[in-house]
């Protein structure tokens, strides 16, 4: 009989190295290919290019692929445990690094039914690290931005988002990553918060930036980043001028707009109570979801309704049944927003709403209750996380301790070297620079 081999990968961006595995593979007999789902693969690292029915028509197509399957896991062995083959085919580069376990646990899986590992010499002179590079250089659509966010929420636990409010911000959330437990963890894309976009012009939180004013900070991102956007869109004003604001987000590729469920003069909801903060009505409110929903074009775009009965010091039943109400008139997501620090009005919150609405996205903000992780929120049911406003708190303290170490030195080379990056770091900062 036909002997029987097995080959995983994520096949993103097919490379000859690719197709010298899969040769090899042929030669030893019938080939599986276990192509990774976009969420095993965003469990260790970025959501690739092309989904997951895309990268198995590729791989289906490829000469000497007998058949495709899923492989759900960065995991092999429950597809092993399925199959049974005869043969695992991989580039020998897992021998060593993160992956040396993972093949490990291969060989002792297959062990028990006498199967092999076969590890092929790696090709040389071709790397998806350097293609993703390259890709990432070429940029992006705005159709393609659009639909990534709903392609994070379905695959990841939690998708992450950090405040952006310019081209260098952007930057910073594009390219920023640390390894952790063999994982690659970065941002998932951009929120574009109208509290930086507005301290970063030096205006006040209340509406006072326009739209065409905050959007050119958000072109300046979005010419220099691949990940999806986020936009904070206030009040969303009057239903007549959201329905401009949702087409104008929609043209440019953003994936989402959140407004809140505010009226009169908006002020920031960390204030809390401390400001007259008026609730609209659920009425209004959902005439206002409603316009903006009709007005998209495409079916990816989300609206998501942001509840502030609890920064206006009402009951969470109160946020429980504006959040039915909204999702009712069609909202795609609900944000629940909190300014307590324990986060345990958010918690119970968020386990009611999804005992009810399981398959609704649900968005937090935990500038106040910051000491509740990522993994403590996922468990809640929240989707979104979205760190609001941390770069540009970072940076202002900075830029003021340097402004004062030149008034107190008459100088600025204790500034120069306490507190700023040097000259070639921020010439090579960016590409054209060089
Ligand atoms: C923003 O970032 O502008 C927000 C979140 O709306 S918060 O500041 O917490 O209200
Ligand atoms: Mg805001």
């Amino acid at each position: 009989m036909k002997k029987t081999v097995y080959v995983g990968m994520s096949a993103d961006m097919i490379h000859p190295g690719h197709l010298n595995i899969i040769r090899h593979a042929a030669e030893l007999g019938s080939v599986t290919v276990g192509v990774l789902t976009d969420a095993a693969i965003a469990s260790y690292k970025r959501l690739p290019y092309l989904d997951y029915n895309q990268r198995a028509e590729i791989v289906s197509n490829i000469k000497g692929v007998d058949r495709v399957v899923e492989q759900t896991t960065l995991d092999y062995v429950p597809n092993l445990l399925k199959l049974k083959p005869d043969y695992v085919v991989h580039g020998d580069d897992w021998k060593e690094g993160v992956q040396k376990q993972t093949r490990q646990r291969i060989i002792d899986c297959m062990a028990v039914w006498g199967g092999q590992v076969i590890d092929i010499p790696y090709t040389k002179g071709i790397s998806s690290t350097a293609m993703n590079q390259r890709l990432k250089e070429i940029g992006t659509t705005p159709e393609i931005r659009l639909r990534r966010l709903r392609r994070l929420i379905g695959a990841k636990k939690i998708v992450r988002i950090m405040e952006s409010h310019d081209g260098l911000t952007g930057l910073i959330i594009e390219n920023t990553s640390v390894q952790k437990n063999g994982m690659k963890l970065e941002f998932d894309g951009m929120w574009a918060s109208s509290l930086t976009d507005s301290t970063s012009k030096g205006k006040p939180d209340t509406e006072s930036v326009d739209l065409t004013n905050r959007l050119q900070g958000l072109n300046d991102a979005l010419e220099v980043t691949t990940k999806p956007v986020i936009f904070d869109g206030d009040t969303g004003g009057k239903p007549s001028q959201f329905r401009f604001t949702v087409r104008t987000l929609e043209r440019l590729g953003v994936s989402a707009v959140i407004i809140e469920d505010k009226v009169g003069d908006k002020h920031n909801s960390l204030f809390g109570t401390d400001a007259g903060q008026d609730q609209d009505s659920i009425e209004n409110f959902c005439e206002k979801i409603r316009t903006g929903k009709a007005a998209q074009v495409t079916d990816d775009f989300m609206v998501i309704a942001r509840i502030e009965s609890l920064i206006a010091g009402k009951s969470i039943e109160d946020a429980l049944e504006r959040a039915a109400a909204y999702v009712e008139a069609g909202a795609d997501g609900i944000m629940i927003h909190s300014k307590e620090t324990s986060g345990e009005d958010i918690r119970e919150f968020c386990l009611r709403f999804k005992a009810d609405y399981p398959d609704i996205p649900v968005v937090a903000v935990p500038t106040t209750y910051d000491a509740i992780t990522e993994d403590e929120l996922a468990s809640w049911g929240v989707n979104i996380v979205i760190y609001a406003n941390h770069l540009l708190r970072a940076a202002y303290p900075a830029m003021v301790a340097c402004a004062t170490s030149i008034l107190e030195h008459g100088r600025c080379k204790e500034a120069s070297e306490q507190y700023c990056m040097s000259v070639k770091e921020i010439l090579s900062l960016l590409p054209n620079n060089n």
